[in-house]
Order: C-alpha cells, then structure tokens, then sequence
C-alpha cells in the first residue's frame, strides 16, 4: 500500500461559489472578505483546500465564468489585497485557496476578443475561432451551444462567425495557436506565485477542436447537434495539457483538478496518475446518470441504485493503483445530492447523512460543496423569469422548442436548475439567513430557519455534527486515506456498500438507499457511526440509514 499521499491527497476540499457564500458589504453578493470571516468555520470541519469560483474580472453574465481579465479581481468581490489577504490568512490556518481557470473561452468583454474581433489581420485576429458563413449567409455548422441555441454568433464588424461552446458572451479560445497557450500560461503562473494551492481547470476537454468543424447528425427537432458531442475530448487535447503541466505546475506543491464532463472512468488513466496531466478529474458519469451523452434537460432517463454503485465503482477501479479520484456528489452546475439522489420526499436529514457517509468514506480526495454539509435541498419557483442562471433560460427555451408545455419545461428546471445549488448560504436563522445585510442576489431557499449552521452547530444530531464526525474519523484513520475498496452486497437493489482494507484493518459503510428495513450481516467489531440518534441495530439498516463500522 502507497504511503507516500501528498497534502491535497489527504485533505478535505471545500467548493465555495463566491457570489452565495458570505457577504461582507452589504451589496447583496458574496466576497472575499466575506469568505475571510468564515475561514474558522472550514477549519472546524477539517477542509485543508478552498476551490473558489471565478473572481477574476467580469461582467457576470455567466457569474464569473465569463472572465474579462484575468489579471484582476472583480469589484464585486473585492480587491487584489482582499484576495492576497484571503490566501495568506488560509494558509496560516492549514488550508490552501484553489482558484478556478477559465480558458476554454473568455468574455467578449475581454481585451484579446475586442481587438480580434476587428479585423481579420490583427495581433490578436488568430485568437479565437473564426470562420466565414455558409453561402446563404448562415452559420459554418449546425452545432448548438451547451446553454442552447446556434454556438455560433456573427459579428458585423469582422464580417465572420465566431465559435462559442457556452454563451454568446463566452468566445472560445483557439488553443492551436501557441501565443494563446503562452498567455494562458502566463495567468497561471501570475497565480500560483501569489501562492495559492492549485487550479480547478473549467471546461476542459473542449478546448481541442477538430481539424474540420463538420455538420453534425441532429440530436433535436432544431436540425442542431451539441457542441459537446462534436468537440469533447477531441484527440490530441492530452498534447495541450501535457504542455501545460510542463510550463506551469511540474514540481510545485500544488494540484490540478480539471472538470471533464465526457471523459469516462476509461479515460482517467491517461488524464491522471503518473502519465497523466492533472492530478484528478472531476468525471461525471455519476452526476449524469439521467443523461446519455450531452446533458439535455427535457430528455432524460430513469435510473436505478446499480447505476450509481457501478459509476462509482468503476471510478474507483480506475485509481486504484494510479492516478486519484476526487469524490463529489454536488457543485454549483448541479441540483442538490439530496434531491438528485433520494428524491424531493424521503427526509432530507437522513438523505444527507447517507450521503455524506459515502462522500467522507470512499477512496479519493473529498470536495464538499457548500451548503452540502448542511443539508440545503433544492427551490422551486414558479416562473422562468424568478431564474438566474442561463443555463436554466436556455434550457426552458430548447425544451419548448422542441414541443414540451411550459409546465414541462418548467419541470426540468426544477429538477436540474444550477440556482438550485446557488441560492445563498444559510448561516443562521436572522433575516436572508445571515448571508447578506442588503438584499441577496439569488432569494434564500425558504427553509433557512430550520436548516442553517448555526442551529446545527448547537445540534449533536444535525447533518453539521455528523460532517464533522465524519471528517475527523477520516482524517485520523490510515484505512480511509490508504485503505483499498471493494464494492459489498453488488447484487442488492437498495444497499450500496464497500470495505476499505488496509491489512487487517477494516471500515465498512453500509448505506440503505430503500424507504424498507434491510437485513445487512457484517462481522461488526465496533459501529462507528450510525446517522439515526441512538445508534445502530445489529445486522439491519432502517430506511434510509448510513452506518460506518469497523469489521473483522
Ligand atoms: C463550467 C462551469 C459552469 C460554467 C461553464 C462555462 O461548466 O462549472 O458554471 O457555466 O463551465 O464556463
């Protein structure tokens, strides 16, 4: 067994989407100083890396994700002090700041894109993607955006289309260009010398297009096809990415975790471990479990416990012996693992804790999401025009499009919406939760009084405590940092359990996914951890019960 982890293998991660988390101003949006104020909170739940969402410069059309430049932070968030400040004070308490590098595309806003959009003979002209219309004046292809509609845009200045894989606003880079993969690795570096612990790497494996961009089959009833069937994991990304570990984080004591949406548990081998060009990868095959291929709302499938044990043991399989997998079940693109998981009926204190028990106990490096260790669950608002996210208009738009009611549509949204997972931080149970003194960007979910931290925090029942609990047995326990996994009880419907062995040393999670008891028969030595107050039963699981025990 491996002994050697390193600091970012050992650690709890910790998502924060900046504009929800903590405002210190009053402005109604999350912040630097804000995240500053709560840096003793993360400590007590054990996290040791803090992954922020984009605060470089922006104007906020996709929150953030749409940088304009990259070498300042928003005003909305702060300033270059606030966030120098931010890393030094985290770092003087154990816990190193992850930045969030967007270099798929930037905004439109950026000074790159405003200059190549001019002419076709500038500095810059070769920094995005460009190409005349089709003879009849419309677009080169007929790829659809992630967030809907053509991906490509014209601009009448340029008299050419450009390429966006994400929102209009969000024009893709064009990484064949060498001066583009310079300056991207110039920001990183800009970055990392400031300290910070490492990069979540946004959008990654679209960043390789295809020689030819070709028509595609439609997928839809608007003749399209998505963009992300055509440019995923396109051959030859892994050549650009080697170049950037090279150039940019070889020998430093920091990670990379890219978000790799389409590249399966298949691929982990040649995108992490020894060979690899990150040191993890967000893969999504157990988030997408309703999806096949490109994540459209309107068309999705059923699934059953057996596809999640499978999409998590196959990851698993996949990092055993190389390379490391980062275990998540939430992030700010999707809806509340409460929800998504159990459903909106089954009793969300419970979901959460089974939930957390698998998140805290598999093989890999944790990432927790805000809000997750509270229990917060999904919104349901009425109208499309109460949403924020664009993701969510785009999807609304398509699914009519192709046919569904608004109460359909709207459906989807509920259920798949990101403002689910972005509504703001439920600290307390005072007006806005405790988030902000103004008025919050995003309404607060209306259950804050009963869910919020610092209820929890004086609950020894609530799903904060049983985090905590969680977080220091796996941070004291070798077994749950080495150990190997092997999947228990494959064949069940309703248990999704595995051991984690390190020689004789032995720790079992067993969690009960049905709404009936199970029988469950373990050679028990001691229950860890059982998530109903008063602990466990010998050789059953209540509905919906998680228990952590150590096993012969
Ligand atoms: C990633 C981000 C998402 C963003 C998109 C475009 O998927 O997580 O929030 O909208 O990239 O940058």
């Amino acid at each position: 067994m491996n002994k050697d982890l390193l600091w970012w293998q050992k650690t709890i991660a910790y998502e924060i989407y900046v504009n929800s988390y903590m405002d210190s101003d009053g402005d109604g949006y999350g912040d630097i100083n804000g995240i500053r104020s709560k840096l003793k909170y993360l400590q007590e739940l054990n996290v040791g890396a803090v992954w922020l969402t984009p605060v470089y410069a922006s104007p906020m059309v996709d929150n953030g994700y749409d940088v304009s430049d990259y070498y300042s932070i928003d005003p909305r968030y702060g300033t270059m002090e606030d966030m120098e400040a931010l890393i030094a004070e985290a770092k003087s308490m154990g816990i190193r700041i992850v930045m969030d590098l967007v270099v798929n595309h930037t905004s439109d806003q950026c000074e790159w894109f405003r200059q190549s959009r001019q002419s076709k003979d500038n500095g810059y002209s070769n920094w995005y993607i460009w190409r005349d219309a089709l003879p009849d004046g419309s677009a080169p292809n007929n790829w659809r955006s992630i967030f809907g509609g053509s991906a490509w845009t014209w601009s009448e200045e340029r008299g050419q289309y450009y390429l966006h894989t994400f929102a209009v606003e969000q024009p893709d880079l064009n990484w064949a260009n060498p001066e583009v993969r310079q300056a991207v690795y110039d920001i990183a570096r800009f970055w990392l010398d400031k300290g910070i612990g490492g990069f979540r790497m946004d959008a990654i494996p679209y960043i390789k297009k295809p020689d030819e961009l070709a028509r595609g089959v439609p997928d839809g009833a608007d003749g399209m096809v998505s963009i992300h069937d055509m440019t995923c994991n396109t051959d030859g990304i892994l050549d650009y990415l080697r170049e950037f570990k090279q150039n940019v984080t070889a020998g430093k004591d920091v990670f990379t975790v890219g978000e790799a949406n389409g590249v399966g548990p298949d691929d982990l081998q040649h995108w992490t471990g020894s060979n690899g060009v990150f040191d993890m990868i967000f893969e999504f095959s157990h988030m997408n479990l309703e999806f096949k291929g490109a994540e459209v709302w309107y068309k999705t499938d059923h699934w059953t416990l057996k596809d999640l044990k499978r999409a998590l043991g196959e990851s698993q399989a996949a990092t055993a012996c190389n390379g490391w997998y980062p275990i998540y079940f939430e992030n700010h693109d999707k809806p509340r693992s409460v929800n998504h998981y159990f459903g909106d009926d089954v009793d969300p204190v419970l979901a959460s804790k089974a939930m957390a028990a698998i998140l805290l106990t598999l093989r890999g490096t944790p990432f927790i999401y805000q809000g997750e260790e509270l229990g917060m669950t999904n919104v349901r608002w009425d109208s499309i025009d109460d949403y924020n996210d664009i993701d969510s208009i785009g999807q609304y738009r398509e699914a009519l499009q192709n046919g569904l009611s608004h109460e359909a549509a709207m459906e989807c949204v509920h259920r798949f919406s990101r403002d689910n997972a972005r509504t703001p931080m439920q600290w307390d149970g005072s007006a806005n939760a405790g988030f902000t003194s103004g008025t919050p960007w995003l309404p607060v979910n209306s259950n804050y009084r009963n869910v919020n931290a610092d209820a929890q925090n004086r609950d020894t029942d609530s799903v904060l405590s049983w985090y905590r609990r969680l977080a220091q047995l796996r941070c004291g326990n070798d077994v749950l940092l080495y150990g190997s996994y092997r999947e228990l009880f494959e064949n069940s419907d309703s248990i999704y359990a595995f051991v984690r062995e390190d020689g004789v040393d032995k720790i079992v999670t067993a969690v009960n996914f049905s709404g009936c008891e199970q029988s469950c028969g373990l050679d028990v030595v001691e229950v860890l951890l059982s998530s109903y107050p008063g602990g466990a039963i010998p050789g059953k699981l209540r509905p919906f019960e998680a228990v952590v025990a150590r096993v012969r």
